[in-house]
């Protein structure tokens, strides 16, 4: 590992080349939502992500000190902190991408749909903000209920008249991020030796809560194979897997490291695309016209623009057909709840 000096001079080096590939390269970002359980630690993945010039941290709550203690690390980003509401459209003004993990999480015994009655709220009222200052900025919307929030969000941008479908992301990322965890894990069992986790990519469809999510085992690379039972036991391990870290923080909330990792991961792959870099692969949440639901995750090819493709959900194994069927029902009710959400309140 490079020590952070070396870093520094390597990031330092990188930029260094001619003033239009630093300016492709100063990405602007701001994290909403800041100083929660996901925000710190998200802040201070994306703090060292040399792409990143200027991170911007908004929250009701605490912000001066994260903002604080952060802008003391030697990496490039400047680090701004924004508190309450009278500071949130300045703390948007210039974002190209906008990270939300604003609102409240899980406690044992909740569904993610229990948090909707205060998080969409939050995510509307955000995203209202969003399309004043910087309509054009990549939105990743981490707050649950996903199937909802990300519905909740389009409609609002829709109703200001700056939506753009490739602009907006549910992330699911740490779906994909536990399945190729655990397929590793259990091939490590089976034969002493676990799957490169660097190569290992297992793609996740569908939505973003219990049964809506839908591991393709069939399409893992590389490819893996699971006697029956074993692919339903790990599929419901995925389904679960929020709530296995729920149980385990008995109260003191979901899960925020693991999920700060899968955003940054999100969010550098995002902005990677943004500078043109090709072939960026991630799966999310986003509209979609795969299925009868008008959300769906799926493998989306990231360009310049946001999603530049949509690579669909492949050939599933009858195994997978029957996961979707029995997710549909939900999600669709989950993406009403959000779009009736907005058509009562907003
Ligand atoms: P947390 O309670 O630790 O942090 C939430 C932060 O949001 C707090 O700092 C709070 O002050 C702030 N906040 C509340 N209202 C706000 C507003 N109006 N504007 C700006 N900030 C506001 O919660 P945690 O653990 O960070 O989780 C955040 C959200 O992420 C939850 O909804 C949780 O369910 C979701 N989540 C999503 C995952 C995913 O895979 N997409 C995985 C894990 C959690």
């Amino acid at each position: 590992l490079a020590r952070p000096t070396q870093l520094v001079c390597v990031i330092r080096h990188q930029f260094s080349t001619s003033s239009k590939s630093r300016s492709q390269k100063d990405a602007k970002v701001a994290v909403l939502g800041a100083a929660g359980g996901i925000g710190q630690p998200l802040s201070l993945l994306l703090k060292c992500q040399p792409l990143i010039s200027h991170l911007n941290l908004y929250d009701i709550a605490h912000t001066p000190g994260v903002a604080a203690d952060l802008s003391h690390i030697e990496t490039r980003a400047k680090v701004k902190g924004f508190l309450g509401e009278e500071q949130l459209r300045q703390c948007l003004e210039g974002a190209q991408v906008v990270v939300i993990p604003a609102g409240v999480p899980r406690k044992p015994g909740m569904t993610r749909d229990d948090l909707f009655n205060t998080n969409a709220g939050i995510v509307r009222d955000l995203t209202d903000a969003i399309a004043d200052v910087c309509p054009k900025a990549m939105v990743c919307i981490i707050t649950n209920p996903v199937n909802s929030t990300v519905p909740i969000a389009s409609e609002v941008l829709k109703r200001r008249g700056v939506y753009d479908p490739k602009r907006v992301f549910g992330v699911t990322t740490l779906d994909v991020v536990r399945s190729n965890t655990f397929i590793s894990q259990i091939k490590e069992i089976e034969s002493g030796q676990g799957l490169d986790l660097t190569k290992t990519n297992c793609p996740v469809i569908g939505g973003h809560s219990g049964i809506t999510i839908i591991p393709l085992i069939s399409q893992c690379t590389p490819p893996v194979s699971f006697p029956t039972e074993e692919r339903a036991k790990l599929t419901e391990r995925i389904q679960n897997a929020g709530t296995e870290v729920v149980e385990a923080k008995a109260g003191a909330g979901s899960a925020t490291l693991s999920m700060a990792f899968a955003a940054a991961e999100f969010t550098k792959t995002l902005i990677e695309a943004l500078n043109g870099m090709e072939g960026k692969v991630q799966c999310a949440y986003v509209r979609s016209d795969e299925t009868e639901a008008k959300y769906f995750a799926t493998p989306v090819l990231l360009g310049k623009e946001g999603i530049e493709k949509n690579l669909g959900m492949g050939k599933l194994l009858d195994f997978e057909v029957s996961l979707l069927k029995a997710a549909m029902p939900e999600l669709i009710k989950n993406i009403e709840k959000g779009e009736e959400f907005v058509a009562k309140t907003y």
